[in-house]
């Protein structure tokens, strides 16, 4: 007999100085829905996520708390692992970077790469920027307008990165599932096009103490992200407990978001290439979760905090959110107003609303016991067949990781279950017909079981909450024999009364109290600069054109790279919008630039023209033509 599927899955570890937002909490709560619906499967799972500890920020942080770094992570740490616990996160194991098996475990393969000889030891003379803490390319000094820069000559060890491009490139290609979404695939594709250089892994300690000592070099710690990624192995007994790290590696999905892309799949890669370890199954970038259309951050003073809402609407209510209103790939958009919206569609209306219906109308004509349904009508039938044929449809999706698809596919079974209620009428049936209005009512709440088992994993205290109000022990989910079959519910069965799985918000009145809608609702006053006449605008030339590549700048990370079709010629422009779109997403785009400014370098890039684009201090937004134009057609 073969061995139960095996299911393991991982979220970046998060830098432990952060407060735990939702963007944390969506890759969090992602996990662990999937490691759920493993585990709802009868697979065997494990799930791992954790804190990353080391490094300068950590160390500054304790610095100017005035407590040792150790000492300043256990405290800080407790505020992921709170808020993970409240919102019933079912990780298996938290790892920390500094746990002592973890830092030995480092240091045993960075040993083994050094004797190996893909670590090698080289001395770098370069422009430091004191400011940033970081050497700058030449082209960068030259081009940059820095402060605090002086020359540095630094020894440090370099990881022989560049010796597997071309079988990562191979591997990518071999491997369509390696890098998800395909988009990202090509954007790392494209980043390989470029030759790879080596990676520096280590830090002097005079530069930084609070790291992983190099096992051949007292002097230097490691630099984070060789230590960070490997909590993907540390974290299931590798290498010294063989057995288990085989039960789970190769890992079925790391889960990140787009940020760190980069990283995952180009230097964790060739980190095991060189260990001689197989790869992950699947990279899978999430996209960026946005509050209305800004990115989040501390200094915009828009982060949303993952347990305000759970306090507020429930845990449950928050996880299912998260999870249907993105498309795991793409960017979403938070706002309260959303949020409550799809609470009431999805969640009151088609869920509750369906659950009160059903135990009010069994308490009041059968005296709160599940009546049974002895002859079924085809209507009755083509319900059950659609319940029955629920989970394998929901298997699919989860197996691709379409969350938010395979929850409307579970929303569009509630919607038809409504819909056969409504249709069939037992309120009405009842006063002539009672065994026929049991036999609906059975088949509603036969159904409802089905469908409410499908979202066990998006809410799993609401859901064993439903299944308590039908008189199902914990234990029975999902573990019971005919658990998925049609006729669990058996006649007879108590039905308990419920004040409501999720009562109705009242939108308006909860708007109003947002402090979110009193400030935006006070604009700041707008500053016009002073006049100019119409010779100085015409001289100005602005032109419409389309986006034909776009890629990200080799020394910015603010900025993309495009080229531009202004109507049989083609242009390189520089943008500031990296922060906003990714690459893919505007290829194909028609924007507006100004074509006649004078072109300049820009970190080391030649810019002819600058794109044109609405700045509201939150985001930028690409002027673009309602309706397509020619490439070159002129702005006035
Ligand atoms: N410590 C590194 C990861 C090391 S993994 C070996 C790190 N930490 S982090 O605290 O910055 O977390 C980044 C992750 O948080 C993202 O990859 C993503 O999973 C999540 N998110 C942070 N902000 C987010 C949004 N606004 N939207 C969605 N998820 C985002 O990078």
């Amino acid at each position: 007999m073969s061995a139960k599927p095996r299911f393991y899955v991982t979220t970046p570890i998060y830098y432990v100085n952060d407060e735990p937002h939702i963007g944390h909490a969506y890759t969090t709560i992602l996990a662990d829905v999937l490691a759920r619906y493993h585990r709802d499967r009868g697979e065997r799972t494990f799930f791992l996520t954790g804190t990353d500890e080391h490094g300068q920020k950590v160390q500054q942080a304790a610095e100017k708390r005035q407590v040792d770094p150790k000492q300043h992570c256990d405290e800080y740490v407790v505020r992921f692992q709170e808020k993970w616990e409240k919102l019933n996160i079912s990780h298996d194991y938290f790892i920390r970077t500094t746990d002592e098996n973890h830092t030995e475990v480092v240091k045993y393969l960075l040993q083994k790469l050094w004797d190996d000889g893909f670590i090698y030891r080289d001395t770098y003379e370069g422009w430091y920027s004191v400011a940033e803490e970081r050497f700058l390319t030449d082209k960068e000094y030259e081009e940059g307008d820095w402060r605090e820069v002086k020359r540095l000559s630094e020894t440090n060890y370099f990881f022989k990165m560049s010796e597997f491009q071309q079988q990562l490139i191979d591997y990518i290609h071999d491997n369509p599932q390696f890098i998800q979404p395909d988009f990202r695939r090509n954007e790392v594709l494209g980043f390989l096009r470029q030759p790879l250089g080596d990676l520096c892994i280590s830090r002097p300690k005079s530069r930084l103490s609070w790291g992983i000592d190099l096992p051949f070099d007292p002097d230097y710690v490691t630099y984070v992200w060789f230590d960070a990624l490997t909590n993907y192995i540390t974290g299931i007994g590798y290498p010294q407990d063989p057995e288990r790290f085989k039960k789970w590696w190769p890992v079925d999905y790391h889960l990140i978001g787009k940020d760190i892309l980069t990283t995952h799949a180009v230097y964790w890669p060739t980190m095991l290439m060189a260990a001689k370890i197989p790869l992950p199954k699947t990279i899978f970038a999430h996209g960026w979760w946005l509050v209305g259309t800004a990115k989040m951050s501390k200094s915009l003073g828009n982060v949303v905090r993952p347990l305000d809402l759970a306090d507020k609407y429930s845990v449950d209510a928050l996880r299912y959110f998260l999870m249907r209103e993105m498309a795991p790939g793409q960017d979403a958009s938070f706002t309260e107003e959303i949020f409550i919206t799809r609470y009431n569609s999805d969640l009151a209306n088609d869920l509750g609303n369906l659950v009160n219906r059903v135990t009010k109308l069994v308490g009041r004509f059968f005296e709160g016991k599940l009546p049974g349904n002895a002859d079924p009508t085809p209507e009755d039938a083509d319900i059950t067949e659609k319940a029955m044929a629920l989970k394998a449809v929901v298997d699919t999706e989860v197996d691709e990781l379409k969350i938010n698809i395979a929850i409307e596919r579970v929303l569009e079974m509630l919607r038809d279950i409504n819909r056969y209620m409504d249709n069939q009428a037992p309120w009405k049936v009842v006063k002539t017909d009672p065994v026929r209005a049991g036999g609906i009512l059975y088949t509603t709440a036969e159904a409802l079981r089905l469908a409410a088992s499908a979202l066990h994993p998006v809410m799993p205290a609401k859901i064993m909450e439903l299944f308590d109000i039908f008189g199902i022990p914990d234990n029975a989910f999902p573990n019971a024999h005919h658990w998925f079959e049609w006729g669990f519910l058996k006649a007879g069965a108590p039905v308990k009364a419920t004040a409501g799985l999720f009562p109705r918000i009242d939108k308006e009145a909860e708007l109003a109290s947002t402090t979110d809608q009193k400030s935006e609702s006070k604009p700041k006053p707008i500053k016009i600069k002073p006049e100019v006449a119409f010779e100085d605008f015409e001289k100005l030339d602005l032109r419409v054109v389309t986006i034909v590549a776009a890629e990200k700048h080799p020394n910015a990370d603010r900025l993309l790279k495009l080229q531009v079709d202004l109507g049989g010629e083609q242009r390189q422009v520089i943008a500031g919008v990296a922060e906003y779109f990714q690459p893919d997403e505007l290829v194909g785009r028609q924007i507006t630039i100004i074509a006649n400014l004078k072109p300049a370098k820009i970190r080391g890039e030649v810019s002819q023209g600058m794109i044109l684009a609405a700045d509201d201090d939150q985001s930028i937004a690409p002027l673009v033509p309602i309706i397509p134009v020619k490439n070159g057609s002129k702005v006035r």
